[in-house]
């Protein structure tokens, strides 16, 4: 492994380490990602003695400006060098009690710190003592797992799951990025404790969902949280969404399913998470909106307009932000079925304009969301709709070109109308400043000044109204 250990960094600690007679090692994510030659700049260093101690002869060899932040109820000291972001610990070994997920930690060996560490293969070390610099300690196999794809929990994984309950989120979140598998036993141990969850507190649990969902396949994920029987528990909306009724021979298809499919979808063409979120939220209210009407078969009437309108229960009580990136949350899921219906038809100038007005700047994420909805299994059905789509991304082009719509503000304000025709604020600047914008909408004037005052000359000349200058 020494190749590995480039970064000076490990130079310096491996020094000290010695010098202070201090068994030291590079451990967890760092390694395992590491071997996974996953970039990463977090490393884990665990000190037979006191972390903090060593950390702060670190800081002074590299240099006196070198901070130290020390956590002294953890026990541990982070320091930054170059890019990297180095945490220094004590070995410890932990024994927990039933509803905290706090432990009771006390000072231990390596193989104690080891021992209560969540998977194999968060669970290697490598050393940085001069005799053994380089060396792997790998007591639980953690690298044949790595080899192998697999999570399994170094101890019974009944004890590191009851232990601390994050930790099924975890595995669920590792296989998830690695695309690795949960060893059977693990995975029982999930279903088995999936109850302890509850003593997890949101913010974490939406930190996990949030890696999941910046994955680039997060259906593992919740395939996995649906069948550990975790879903229901932190997600019961998208859990309801699972299933597929029949009624006088006609199904309609499990929203599930399709769901995690648009996800997946949509994520090659972004990275953005808020619109993942847009695409997982975008069905949440059709279990609440489905219907079956004879002779039309099942249909899920403003889902779209009361899916928006769960989004901010959903993100306060997930503890996600409630600013705006919930609205655009809200807004995806609001207007999620125009550019369909658009594409279905044949696309109007107007119909697009008015797409583009309450769309505005999140139009084109507007289309991604559209494009990745479609999951249809005919190909030709699916070639047919991506074909209209690009008809409507081109006319959004164009019209945006010539119109401006994107940002819309009305040419002729309030405050012009009222003066022109002596008017208090009333009903009627309310009725011509929305025939001003419908007529810009519907391309019978241009986003034009001139072209909207002339507008409203005539507007308000229909209505008795005559400029008082
Ligand atoms: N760990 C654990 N149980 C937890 C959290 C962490 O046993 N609930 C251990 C694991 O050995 C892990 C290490 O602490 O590798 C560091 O944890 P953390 O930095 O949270 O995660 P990483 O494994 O480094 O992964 P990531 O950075 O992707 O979260």
């Amino acid at each position: 492994m020494r190749e590995h250990l480039k970064h000076p960094i490990f130079k310096i600690i491996a020094r000290l380490a010695d010098s202070e007679g201090l068994e030291t090692y590079v451990i967890g994510g760092y390694v395992r990602d590491l071997l996974l030659r996953r970039p990463s700049k977090d490393i884990d260093v665990v000190t037979v003695g006191s972390g903090i101690e060593l950390a702060q002869k670190v800081a002074e060899k590299i240099g006196p400006r070198t901070k130290v932040s020390v956590f002294k109820s953890y026990g541990t000291a982070m320091l930054k060098y170059d890019d990297m972001e180095v945490e220094f610990v004590g070995a410890r070994k932990e024994s927990y009690q039933r509803n905290s997920r706090n432990p009771i930690v006390e000072d231990g060996t390596l193989e104690d710190d080891q021992n209560r560490r969540d998977f194999t293969i968060n669970a290697l070390a490598i050393s940085l003592n001069k005799e053994t610099f380089g060396e792997l300690v790998d007591p639980f196999n953690g690298l044949y797992d790595m080899q192998e794809k697999q999570i399994r929990t170094p101890l019974d994984p009944d004890v590191t799951f009851s232990d601390d309950p994050l930790r099924m989120m975890r595995a669920i979140r590792f296989a998830t990025q690695l695309k690795f598998k949960i060893m059977d036993e693990t995975l029982q141990a999930i279903k088995d404790n999936k109850d302890r969850i509850k003593i997890i507190s949101k913010e974490r649990i939406a930190d996990e969902l949030n890696k999941i969902m910046q994955s680039s396949k997060p259906s593992i994920g919740f395939k996995l949280l649906d069948k550990t029987g975790l879903l229901p528990l932190i997600f019961p909306e998208l859990s309801k969404l699972k299933g597929r009724e029949v009624v006088n021979n006609i199904g309609h298809k499990d929203n599930f399913f399709h769901t995690l499919e648009v996800l997946d979808r949509i994520c090659p063409n972004t990275d953005d998470l808020w619109l993942r979120w847009s695409a997982l939220l975008h069905d949440i209210a059709k279990p609440a909106t489905k219907r079956f009407v004879k002779g039309q078969g099942w249909t899920f009437h403003s889902h779209n307009f009361l899916g928006a309108k769960m989004v901010p229960s959903i993100f306060k009580r997930m503890k996600l932000p409630l600013n705006e990136k919930m609205k655009f949350v809200q807004k995806m899921v609001d207007l999620h079925m125009r550019p369909i219906v658009l594409s279905e038809d044949i696309v109007s100038d107007s119909a697009v304009r008015r797409l583009l007005f309450d769309a505005g700047d999140d139009i084109d994420d507007l289309m991604t969301l559209c494009e990745a909805d479609i999951t249809s299994k005919n190909a030709e059905k699916v070639e047919r709709y991506m074909k209209n789509f690009k008809v409507v991304r081109q006319k959004l082009k164009d019209l945006e070109e010539r119109d401006r719509i994107r940002n819309f503000q009305p040419p002729v304000s309030g405050e012009e109308i009222m003066e022109t025709f002596d008017l208090s604020p009333s009903r009627v600047v309310g009725d011509i400043k929305m025939a001003i914008k419908d007529a810009i909408l519907d391309g019978i004037i241009r986003n034009d000044y001139e072209e909207a005052y002339e507008f409203m000359l005539k507007k308000a000349e229909e209505l008795g109204l005559k400029p008082v200058k």
